[in-house]
């Protein structure tokens, strides 16, 4: 065991030690015995020094032209390409889903610092006519300032992407605070913009726990913007923290698909398999209820119970897995615990339901029917691969019973029926809503976000993504030669 490496903070430059020289492990969740490397127990000594070294990267990168900022991620895209296989694979190792869908996470790192260099060469504001004459007027973007990024580990290189790209295409410097659960690939990705010549100190890396490096970036007077993704107590926490900053929260869901009687079941099932196991049911946007209308119901149920029943657990690097572990022992106990809640609480368990007898973190594909939409299996986000079919009589209800819970980020409709189609588009309340097909599969040039207990307004993406890390400066250039008084020189 003495080859395993110790990897480090990277700060300005430089991958150096945390300052309190402890280190922790990152394990892969489907055999915990194999132990990826360890990591720097990153400290507030350790985020002051980021800052200070972002503070002075800031200076030049702010003023570097955006085309040129553009020039380096377009190299890092390169890289990215050029080693997604082994990333995809290292991605498996670390956080346990299926190969497939880890090289579907690398691209979308690709995907978001393509478009996000593209932007270099946008960046636009608007030029609008003045009141007066010979005056222009006219908004630019400017940066923000250094970004405290904190992220997932569900997406362990696309989440941070999203963020990474936009904040530093805006000419911001960067914090880095990855989720414990992924260090290895949050420091591939630092590497990769390493490499395409990223100018020091302009993007830091600390790992380390959340209440001490964490929360150190979040209160840090000198940072003026957070953006986190992760569970939605943590972000409250962090919004009355923060202070004054600008804060992007993004907090998860408890998304549904709809089924209506007219849907094309075939394709529902499909979607549902996808949006509920897919990634283990790990996903903010994962499909954790399905409200099906009772005319198909049964039907429905049957098919679904077949398919969940062939969907093969185990390690995401072999190829005939479907459904990969839990990223750690905590998350498969909140499975098993509200596996047993859904029994406790009335709901009828059709399959699943328990730890197999497996090593690592693998929880069963469980399916639970008959549920009210009260229950807390069917109102809480799970993030594990467990799915509640609540019945419904008719439109009307069903769009009540997606709505009744305290998230709003994705949902789903299947339906032939177009009237249906729009009125649910215009009904329902989330920030993504999909028509026949499932809750998940963003594509990072259009925004992604939620409302309600999701969210707070910023989305991530495109050009809402720019939106969240630039600020707008309005400017007037007045070339009359003369005093010209806004609203009383009116001639
Ligand atoms: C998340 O789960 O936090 O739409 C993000 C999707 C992905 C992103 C999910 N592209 O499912």
């Amino acid at each position: 065991m003495s080859s395993i490496k110790n990897f480090k903070l990277y700060i300005n430059g430089e991958w150096v030690e945390s300052a309190s020289g402890e280190t922790f492990p990152s394990d892969n969740p489907a055999k915990p015995k194999q132990i990826l490397g360890f990591f720097q127990k990153g400290n507030k000594e350790d985020i002051n020094k980021a800052v200070d070294a972002a503070e002075k990267a800031f200076q030049q990168w702010s003023q570097t032209p955006a085309p040129k900022r553009g020039s380096i991620l377009l190299i890092a895209a390169q890289l990215l390409r050029e080693n997604k296989e082994t990333l995809a694979r290292e991605m498996t190792m670390e956080m346990g889903k299926v190969l497939a869908e880890s090289k579907g996470d690398v691209q979308e790192a690709i995907d978001i610092t393509e478009y996000m260099a593209g932007e270099g060469r946008r960046l636009s504001g608007n030029t609008t006519p003045s009141e007066l004459r010979k005056k222009f007027a006219m908004t630019i973007r400017m940066p923000i300032g250094i970004c405290g990024l904190i992220t997932p580990w569900n997406f362990p290189m696309a989440i941070p992407a999203w963020k990474i790209m936009s904040a530093l295409i805006c000419g911001n410097a960067v914090i880095f605070k990855p989720s414990s659960d992924t260090p290895f690939c949050a420091t591939r990705l630092v590497k990769t913009l390493e490499r395409a010549g990223l100018p020091r100190g302009v993007l830091n890396m600390v790992t380390g726990p959340g209440d001490t490096a964490g929360m150190t970036l979040v209160r840090h007077r000198k940072i003026r913007a957070i953006s986190f993704t992760g569970h939605k107590d943590t972000g409250a926490y962090i919004l009355k923290e923060a202070g004054l900053k600008r804060v992007g929260l993004e907090m998860g869901g408890k998304n549904g698909i709809i089924i209506m009687d007219d849907a094309n079941l075939d394709l529902a099932l499909d979607g549902v398999i996808w949006g509920g196991y897919g990634t283990t049911g790990q996903r903010c946007t994962a499909a954790s209820r399905v409200i099906v209308h009772e005319k198909i119901k049964q039907k429905f149920e049957t098919m679904l119970v077949n398919r969940v029943r062939r969907l093969k657990l185990g390690d995401g690097l072999k190829p005939d897995t479907d459904v990969g572990p839990l990223i750690n022992k905590t998350a498969q106990e909140k499975s098993a615990r509200y596996a047993q809640l859904g029994k406790d609480e009335g709901a009828r368990l059709l399959i699943g339901g328990k730890k197999p007898k497996m090593d690592g973190f693998f929880f069963e594909p469980t399916l639970f029917t008959d549920c009210a939409v009260d229950m807390r299996i069917a109102q809480e986000e799970i993030f594990g691969p467990i799915v509640s079919i609540i019945p419904v009589k008719n439109f009307n209800e069903a769009i009540e019973t997606i709505n009744s819970i305290e998230y709003g980020l994705s949902s789903a409709i299947y339906t032939n029926d177009v009237s249906k189609a729009f009125e649910a588009i215009t009904r329902i309340e989330a920030g993504l809503t999909y028509i026949n097909s499932s809750t998940i599969g963003s594509e990072v040039h259009l925004p992604f976000g939620g409302i309600k207990n999701t969210g707070i307004g910023a989305r991530e993406g495109g050009i809402e993504g720019i939106n969240e890390f630039s600020e707008i400066k309005t400017v007037y250039i007045d070339y009359s030669g003369k005093l010209q008084r806004a609203q009383i020189d009116l001639d």
